[in-house]
C-alpha cells in the first residue's frame, strides 16, 4: 500500500466527477451544526482590534491551553495547540522518533492511513499489529511486536475505521508496554466525544512519562475546516515539540482558537449527547439494512464509521469506483487501511442521507 499519497482525495475527486448524484460516505466531515458559541466566537472576533489578527503565541492562546489543561487534569505547560489532530499526531510521532530510542513505529491494522504516511515522511519504519475482527487490540500482540527499536506505539480510540473502543485494561497495558520498551504510547483520541459504548478510557487517565495524547475539536465541534487540535505531552518532551511546531507551522489559526475557547466555555454537554444519539440511530439503520442485504459489517462502538463486506465485491479502488457509478454511494476502499480489510468498504455515517444510501446499497446488491 502506498500511504504517501492518501487515497481519500482520489476517491472524493472521482465521486465529484461522477456526473450523477452520489451520496458521500467517504469524508469524516460531520453534517450537523457546530455549537452556537462557535459562530458567535467568530462573529465577535471579526470586530476585534488589528493586533488580534497578528501572530498568536506559537504553542497556542494561553487561555485555551489553560481551559484544556483544567478539563484534562494536566499542567498548562504540557498542552500544545496544533493544526488539528493531524498536526498533533505529527508532533507526537516526530518527538518519539527524535528521542533516540528506536526508529520503528508500531501501528494497528487496519490503520488510519495518515500514520504510516507520516512515519515514512519522518524517516521511521513501521510494523503492524493486527486487530481482531471486532477491531479490538490484544496487548499481548503489541508486546510480542515491541522490541528495543520501538520508538512509539500509535493507537486510535474510538477507532477509525473499525469503530472499536478500547477498554481501560488495554490502555493500561499499552502504557506499560511503552514504559517497558522505553517507547511512547501515542493515543489519538479525536473521536472521544463519539463513544457510543461508554467504555472509552483516555490514555490520560494512566499517568506516565511515556504517553502522549492527541486530540482535536474537528469532530467534537463539527469543525474539520477550522483546524484546532492539541497534544498533551510529558513535561520532558514538551519543549522540543513546541520548537518543532514553531519551525514547521509558526502557530495555528488565532480566530479558530478564540472561537473554540468560546465554545468550550459556553456549550453544555447536551450538544454532544444529541450528536451521539443521532449517530446511534444512523448506525442502527445502516447496519440493519446491511444485515438485510446479507452483508457482513462491523458494529460501531464509537467514531463515525461502519465497515461492510459484500460477497464477491472486495473493497478495491476499482470496486469503490463502480459503486459510485452504479449505485451512487461513495465509500472508502478497505485496502486504504492496510492488508487486513481488503475485502471491506468503509462508510462514514456523517450524512443526513444514510437511509437513502442503505436503500441504494440494498437495491444494488440484491
Ligand atoms: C484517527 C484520526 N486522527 C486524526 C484525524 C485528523 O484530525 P484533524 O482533522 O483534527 O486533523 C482524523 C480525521 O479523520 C482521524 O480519523
Amino acid at each position: 500500500m502506498n500511504y504517501e499519497t492518501p487515497l481519500f482525495f482520489q476517491v472524493m475527486e472521482y465521486a465529484n466527477a461522477a456526473g450523477r448524484d452520489v451520496i458521500d460516505m467517504v469524508s469524516g466531515n460531520p453534517d450537523w451544526e457546530p455549537p452556537e458559541a462557535l459562530r458567535e466566537g467568530f462573529t465577535e472576533y471579526a470586530e476585534l482590534e488589528p493586533d488580534r489578527l497578528q501572530y498568536p503565541p506559537s504553542g497556542g492562546l494561553l487561555e485555551l491551553r489553560q481551559e484544556i489543561a483544567a478539563r484534562r487534569g494536566v499542567a498548562t505547560d504540557q498542552v500544545v495547540i496544533t493544526n488539528g489532530g493531524g498536526g498533533a499526531n505529527y508532533l507526537a510521532m516526530a518527538r518519539a522518533l527524535e528521542r533516540d530510542s528506536g526508529n520503528e513505529i508500531l501501528l494497528t491494522e487496519p490503520v488510519y492511513p495518515y500514520y504510516p504516511g507520516k512515519t515514512t515522511m519522518l524517516g521511521g519504519t513501521q510494523a503492524f499489529v493486527e486487530t481482531a475482527s471486532n477491531g479490538q487490540l490484544d496487548p499481548v500482540d503489541v508486546r510480542n511486536a515491541a522490541n528495543s527499536n520501538t520508538a512509539a506505539i500509535v493507537v486510535n480510540t474510538p477507532n477509525n475505521p473499525t469503530g472499536a473502543v478500547y477498554p481501560e485494561r488495554t490502555m493500561r497495558e499499552l502504557v506499560a508496554i511503552a514504559e517497558e520498551y522505553d517507547a511512547i504510547l501515542i493515543s489519538d483520541e479525536v473521536y472521544d466525544h463519539y463513544d457510543l459504548s461508554e467504555k472509552f478510557t483516555s490514555a490520560l487517565s494512566i499517568d506516565s512519562a511515556h504517553r502522549i495524547v492527541t486530540n482535536a475539536f474537528s469532530k467534537s465541534m463539527a469543525i474539520t475546516g477550522v483546524r484546532v487540535g492539541y497534544a498533551i505531552l510529558p513535561p520532558d518532551l514538551v519543549e522540543a515539540a513546541k520548537s518543532r511546531h514553531m519551525l514547521v507551522n509558526v502557530a495555528t489559526t488565532r480566530p479558530g482558537q478564540y472561537a473554540v475557547l468560546n465554545t468550550l466555555r459556553e456549550t453544555p454537554p447536551e450538544y454532544s449527547e444529541r450528536n451521539r444519539e443521532r449517530l446511534r440511530e444512523r448506525v442502527v439503520s445502516f447496519t440493519d439494512a446491511l444485515e438485510a442485504a446479507g452483508a457482513a459489517y462491523t458494529r460501531a462502538n464509537g467514531s463515525f464509521y461502519v465497515m461492510a463486506r459484500f460477497d464477491g465485491y472486495p473493497g478495491t479502488l476499482e470496486n469503490v469506483a463502480r459503486l459510485i457509478d452504479e449505485a451512487g454511494v461513495a465509500g472508502m476502499p478497505g485496502e486504504a487501511f492496510g492488508d487486513s480489510r481488503t475485502a471491506w468498504v468503509r462508510f462514514a455515517l456523517v450524512t443526513p442521507r444514510v437511509k437513502e444510501a442503505t436503500e441504494r446499497l440494498a437495491n444494488y446488491f440484491e
